[in-house]
């Protein structure tokens, strides 16, 4: 049966800032999300019938329509009728779960990019990054990768320049895991009060950030992260606070925690320099629990490898 294997790639937030609360219960954001090279594998097959079927390397992960893999195959489905067929699809995971790193969006919108081949159905990348939008809000930016400004729901991308240079450390807690909704929660019961000033249409978003990007500056970068989401996740988790203090006490360029959490990322010059932050924060807190990871950034989104 055809077959199309693809890699979907972890993102990190260079910036995350929640500017309002719109009415249909989501925030509206500023963000600067950047892909880097840590990626799932996602194999899809094609069946004779009309099964979905889901296998992983992860027991942790949903096998069931709650996974965002299942519910891309049925949008798909109903918006291509005439070319939908059943599907098996594999997971090898290699990003962390639960993690504020896009994994689950990353495996979904891979499912959009490998059906659109197999079925032919022609959608532009357009088309699917609007119907990746119904899914979540980071599905678009994980079709499209590379550096990009997001707003409103997280799902209007404007491209940044690409950034040739530059590597991350990633560190999360295996079995600490933050809800998305419970972040964003906790941020409207405790800063709510601060919306309507900060949310105007009009602004510059991350105007500093983004700069220093166009320069390729990579200092300035590491000098201009931020992430609102940090206020209420550090104190809560004093494991994430320990982790952030720990990468900082290592002198890379800068530190932060990326999306909801619990990931917190070291921003430095090169993959050599991630290498050596990897070895320190590893002596410094020697936890079986601890994942880190070593990566360089990646200049795409999902990418179709067979
Ligand atoms: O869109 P996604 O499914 O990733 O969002 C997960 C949850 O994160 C939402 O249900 C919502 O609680 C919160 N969220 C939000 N505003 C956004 C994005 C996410 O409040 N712009």
């Amino acid at each position: 049966m055809p077959t199309c294997i693809l890699l979907a790639p972890a993102k990190i937030n260079f910036h995350l800032e929640i500017l309002g609360l719109r009415s249909d219960g989501f925030h509206e954001l500023a963000m600067v999300m950047q892909t880097v090279a840590v990626a799932d594998r996602v194999t899809l097959k094609l069946r004779a019938d009309r099964q979905i079927t889901i296998t992983c390397n992860r027991p942790a992960v949903p096998l069931d329509r709650t996974n965002l893999a299942h519910r891309a195959v049925e949008l798909m489905a109903q918006r291509f009728p005439q070319a939908a067929t059943g599907v098996d699809i594999d997971l090898e995971k290699h990003i962390p779960m639960a993690a504020g790193l896009a994994g689950g969006s990353g495996n979904g919108a891979a499912v959009l990019v490998g059906l659109n081949q197999l079925w032919q159905t022609g959608a532009t990348v357009t088309e699917l990054q609007d119907l990746a939008a119904q899914l979540g809000s980071d599905l678009p930016f994980s079709i499209s990768g590379g550096t990009a400004l997001a707003t409103g729901r997280g799902e209007i991308l404007d491209p940044l320049p690409t950034l040739h240079q530059g590597a991350v450390v990633l560190g999360k807690y295996r079995s600490l895991e933050v809800s998305t909704p419970w972040a964003y929660r906790t941020y409207r019961e405790q800063f709510g009060s601060s919306y309507p000033e900060r949310s105007n249409a009009q602004q510059t978003h991350a105007p500093e950030l983004i700069q220093a990007i166009q320069h390729r500056a990579p200092a300035a970068i590491g000098r201009a992260l931020y992430n609102d989401l940090e206020k209420v996740v550090l104190p809560t988790h004093r494991q994430v606070a320990a982790l952030k203090a720990a990468f900082s006490s290592t002198n890379p360029l800068g530190v932060l925690m990326s999306g909801s959490g619990p990931t917190v990322f070291a921003w430095v010059e090169n993959i050599a320099q991630a290498e050596e932050i990897k070895a320190q924060v590893g002596q410094l807190l020697p936890d079986p629990d601890l994942e880190l990871l070593a990566a360089p950034l990646c200049d795409r989104g999902v990418q179709i490898i067979a």
